[in-house]
């Protein structure tokens, strides 16, 4: 059975006392103190440790029976993949004992992002992503994804909307529920790509590190797909920051990410809208309460974006 704490993430002290051990033994410096960062939905350990030495690493950490356990090294796997220069922390290794696992991660220095308008932060990350996505992936990288089925590609949400619409839909869902349904139903044949893909693109999975600048981090859904993934999903999160809807329409179309690959990006977009609205609706998770909420937000974020883009074609009448 996976561990779960009463409230939000596992802290150090959940963690055996013999993976504790390892740990220390293997940063050759014991840990004196631990803090969990604010951010994210997950229950697992994620927490700075900070060793007797004056050194600060980055610990993930859960039962081997969590699924967030394949996750994790799912992750030490991409960020030991990646290319020199990638926006991502360096790996510092896995450790195993007492069924969990342990994954060390460099330690980032500083806040998340702000994406608010007059934040130079936006425009940093953007760069990062056409910089990311501007040549495919090297094969170190398609060989870590390979054996991790996309999470991506599978997204949906407008189909069992459209069986059974909920009363409490926006009009602007309600009005083109069926075009959105079409759209995502294309997604899949769209999904694949040799790009890298972070596939989880929120502030609170970047870090603006005071040497490195804005850093991704979280790579546990990282895999391999068309070059607009990433941009399109950070696109509702922009306007969740607080930027005018149209500006950020503006940019996506115009984002050499998406610009060359308006009908990817849409169908893309209609499918993760449709996830976030689907799923926004479902029952909390445990240990993840801001999970639905944030779920509610960034469903009629993205529903304000896919409109921009459908402008001008006619809402299908049924
Ligand atoms: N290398 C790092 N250095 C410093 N802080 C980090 C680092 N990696 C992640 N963080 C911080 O810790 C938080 C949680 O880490 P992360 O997102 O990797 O965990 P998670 O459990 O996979 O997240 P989620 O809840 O989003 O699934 C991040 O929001 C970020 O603030
Ligand atoms: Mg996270």
């Amino acid at each position: 059975m996976p561990v779960l704490p009463t409230s939000g993430r596992l802290r150090w002290t959940d963690v055996p006392a013999l993976l504790r051990a390892r740990l220390e033994d293997a940063l050759g410096s014991p840990v004196t103190d631990a803090l969990t960062p604010p951010g994210g939905f997950g229950h697992q350990l994620a927490a700075a440790l900070t060793l007797a030495d004056g050194r600060r690493v980055f610990a993930k950490a859960a039962p081997d029976d969590d699924p967030l356990t394949d996750a994790n090294v799912h992750e030490a796997a991409v960020l030991g993949s990646l290319p020199p220069g990638a926006p991502a922390p360096d790996l510092l290794g896995i450790h195993c004992a007492a069924d969990w696992t342990a994954v060390v991660i460099a330690h980032l220095d500083g806040p998340h992002p702000d994406f608010s308008p007059p934040s130079a932060d936006t425009e940093q990350t953007w760069a990062l992503l056409d910089k990311l996505t501007s040549s495919p992936a090297p094969a170190s990288y398609a060989a870590a994804v390979s054996t991790t089925p996309s999470t991506t590609a599978a997204l949906h949400g407008w189909d069992e909307l459209l069986s059974d619409p909920p009363t409490d839909l926006a009009p602007a869902a309600r009005d083109r529920l069926e075009q959105l349904a079409e759209l995502e139903a294309a997604w899949p044949a769209f999904a694949h790509g040799d790009r890298i893909v972070h596939g989880d693109l929120r502030a609170d999975n970047m870090v603006r590190d005071h040497h490195l600048g804005v850093t991704f981090v979280d790579w546990a859904h990282a895999t391999t797909g068309p070059a607009c993934i990433d941009a399109a999903s950070l696109a509702p999160q922009l306007i969740l920051a607080g930027h005018a809807p149209a500006d950020v329409a503006r940019l996506l179309r115009d984002h050499p990410a998406t610009a060359s690959s308006p009908e990817t990006t849409t169908a893309f977009l209609a499918a993760l809208t449709g996830h976030w609205h689907r799923n926004a609706r479902q029952p909390a998770p445990p240990g993840a309460p801001g999970l639905r909420p944030y779920q509610h937000r960034a469903a009629a974020a993205g529903l304000t974006l896919l409109s921009y883009r459908l402008k001008g074609q006619r809402a299908p009448r049924f």
